[in-house]
């Protein structure tokens, strides 16, 4: 099976850039017009889509674009969006790019277009630093703007996007000049994220062009071009995309009727999805039995974030590496404490494991670096999860209680609290780890729990001898530098029963001595014998058999097995129906060991579902942590 997003660095293009002029030796191309580009640009793309004007109406507007090149198009689109929107809209802006600048070329380019600098400054803050393929969401928030870059060969990125496109940008190097871009599966990817009346323009006029996007259902005018070109096209498609979903099996469900929404749960991942809900927009309450956010699992002073690579490309490692990007953009400087993670080679097996890594990966060093020690991830680190709750906290509706009971009538959901107290919502998330296992009584939720430790003490000068005490050191266990002097030290991982698990997690006497031993015979175990106290900490972790978590709608259950009972003699998946989703309510468990890394994106992974806006994952991905694949896997092997 091909990997759409495979985890390697981006090739640069061979490019000359002096002041307006940017030019591709690559392509023999311009990125555009000397001195009127930008003017030749707002004349084809925004007035050739009818902008602002087209946009007016919508609450949530969706442009696409072939060819990010020096980000023009989007800073033009960007100004424009901020002087003409009525503070309650939302614009969203997709784009791919298989050539990406890097962030100090972005720079050198567009100094020289003073007139955007408000906006250009924005975008080079928050572009990626680590240029991977996949999906790279950027947000802008008191803009209300966001950005998607896809890296990779349009009609890939096209074809990995869920969204439901408004106006089109086509915008790659000419056809003479780029023929394999302006494909005939590019004009049906294209076709089937747009619906009736979404808009395109293009500069160029080539017959092969007209043709293409007349053959997938666009009408098709020719209008005056800028300057001296006669013409460009401007384009409307007649009816609405025919397939939408790959794999009917995987389908995400919206949220019906919704003007409510309750998420249980404020550990990292409830914490984050009400955030998420509610800049949308949303009016959110969130459900915990404790009287603040993070107090349980999600609790330990210093949560490691960093990404999760494996041997081969796996969907988990590139689950990890897309979250890791993701929550490098979305925690709080204040809370994230970027010191690096050194990973040592502390037995032959992890020194070999660590070679054949950089052997078979051509990794960004700002990702990724050999060492003496072993490798080093310079922008991973840890966060400050109180400190970070508590500042999101703030700015959320929380309720204190204690949710034993979930029911639905024909309009709402309704919590039943351990005092009695009924509470009704529209929408209905379970985010509360092991007990959203408890809440959905029958449904089938495979998350196994396991309970975990971790130590931490007053540090003493000692720590400070150690070579490496500034970076979080990681073999078999880790322990975290000195903050405000006290260090951590992790984990203990072991199996505990139902139904102890769905309690708060009680720590064991022995947490010391396990975590410490990791440590024997390295420079730390005279360090830890010199300490004169210690403390503990533990929590569930609510863990699944694939590493991924879970995050999604609730389906039918009974009736999917039904309707897939025969899916193993091998019927073409397209043969079968879609699932049927219980209304309104929607899952997010199964973080396991690295719930601080894949929160934030797993909550705007959720948030996009339930609002139906563009989607931060890729099909690929999304598969992949949907609720629904194990079930799917069992009826396939059966
Ligand atoms: C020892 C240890 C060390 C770890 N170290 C790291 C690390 O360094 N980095 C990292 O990324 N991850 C780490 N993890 C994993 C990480 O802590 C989890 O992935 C993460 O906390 C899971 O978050 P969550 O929001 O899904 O669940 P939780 O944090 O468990 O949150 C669930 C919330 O639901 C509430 N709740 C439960 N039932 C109900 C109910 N019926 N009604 C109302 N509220 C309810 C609970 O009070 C809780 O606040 C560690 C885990 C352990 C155990
Ligand atoms: C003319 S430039 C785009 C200019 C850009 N829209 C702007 O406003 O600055 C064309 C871009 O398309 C990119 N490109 C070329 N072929 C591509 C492909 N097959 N998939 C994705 N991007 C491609 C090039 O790397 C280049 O950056």
């Amino acid at each position: 099976m091909t990997i759409a997003f495979p985890i390697k660095q981006l090739n640069t293009l061979d490019s000359d850039i002096s002041g307006q002029k940017v030019y591709s030796n690559n392509y023999n191309d311009i990125y555009f017009q000397a001195d009127i580009g930008m003017a030749e640009k707002q004349h084809v793309f925004l007035k050739g889509n009818n902008l602002p004007k087209n946009w007016q109406q919508h609450a949530h507007f969706t442009i696409a674009e072939t060819g990010f090149g020096t980000g023009l198009n989007f800073l033009n689109t960007f100004k424009l969006w901020h002087k003409n929107n009525n503070g309650k809209q939302h614009l969203h802006y997709i784009s791919c790019e298989l050539h990406p600048f890097k962030r100090q070329q972005l720079q050198q380019i567009l100094v020289a277009f003073p007139e955007l600098e408000e906006y250009s400054k924005e975008l080079l803050e928050k572009y990626p630093t680590i240029l991977t393929y996949g999906f790279h969401r950027l947000h802008f928030q008191q803009y209300n703007l966001t950005l998607t870059l896809i890296f990779a060969d349009c009609v890939t990125a096209f074809e990995q996007l869920q969204a439901n496109v408004d106006a089109w940008f086509l915008d790659g190097f000419g056809p003479s000049k780029n023929p394999n871009m302006w494909s005939d599966r590019l004009f049906r990817v294209i076709a089937n994220l747009s619906h009736i009346n979404t808009s395109l323009a293009t500069f160029t006029v080539a017959r092969k062009i007209r043709d293409g996007l007349s053959a997938v259902g666009f009408s098709i005018n020719k209008a005056p071009g800028f300057g001296q070109k006669r013409e460009m096209l401007t384009a409307q498609m007649g009816k609405d995309a025919v397939t939408k979903e790959k794999q009917p099996w995987a389908q995400t469900f919206k949220a019906k009727k919704a003007k409510t929404y309750a998420v249980i749960g404020a550990g990292i991942a409830g914490l984050s999805l009400a955030d998420k809900l509610q800049q949308q927009g949303r009016k959110v309450v969130l459900f915990d039995r404790q009287h603040q956010p993070c107090l349980e699992t999600s609790g330990n002073p210093q949560a490691m974030i960093m990404p999760a690579l494996t041997l081969n490309d796996s969907p988990e490692a590139r689950f990890y590496l897309t979250a890791f990007l993701y929550a490098l953009r979305y925690y709080d400087k204040k809370y994230y404490h970027p010191v690096g993670v050194q990973q040592l080679a502390f037995s032959n097996k992890q020194k070999n494991w660590q070679n054949k890594l950089i052997e078979r990966f051509d990794l960004p060093e700002q990702l990724l670096t050999k060492t003496e020690a072993g490798l080093f991830y310079p922008l991973a680190g840890w966060l400050d999860t109180q400190g970070h709750a508590q500042n999101m906290g703030q700015n959320l509706n929380y309720q204190q209680a204690e949710i034993i009971k979930i029911d639905r009538d024909k309009e709402q959901w309704h919590m039943q609290g351990l005092d009695g107290a009924i509470y009704t919502t529209d929408v209905l998330i379970l985010a509360n780890g092991m007990n959203a296992k408890k809440l959905l009584n029958g449904y089938d939720l495979p998350i196994t729990p396991k309970h975990g430790q971790i130590s931490y003490f007053q540090a003493n000068d000692k720590h400070k001898q150690i070579g490496a005490c500034s970076h979080i050191q990681l073999a078999e266990g880790y322990i975290t530098p000195s903050w405000h002097g006290i260090q951590t030290l992790g984990a203990t991982f072991d199996h505990i029963d139902e139904p102890i698990c769905y309690g708060a997690a009680s720590t064991e006497k022995d947490h010391w001595q396990r975590n410490t031993s990791l440590w024997n015979g390295t420079d730390y175990e005279d360090y830890f014998k010199s300490l004169s106290s210690h403390k503990a900490r533990a929590g569930i972790r609510a863990t699944t058999a694939d590493h991924l978590p879970i995050c999604g709608a609730i389906i039918k259950q009974s009736k999917f097995k039904l309707d897939y009972h025969d899916i193993h003699h091998g019927k073409h998946w397209k043969q079968y129906p879609l699932p049927q989703a219980v209304e309104n309510l929607y899952v997010l468990t199964g973080l396991g060991s690295r719930g601080f890394t894949s929160a934030p994106l797993l909550a705007e992974s959720l948030c996009n579902q339930i609002l139906a806006t563009p989607q931060v994952l890729s099909h690929e991905l999304q598969k992949a942590i949907n609720p629904n694949r194990f079930l799917f896997k069992e009826l396939k092997r059966k």
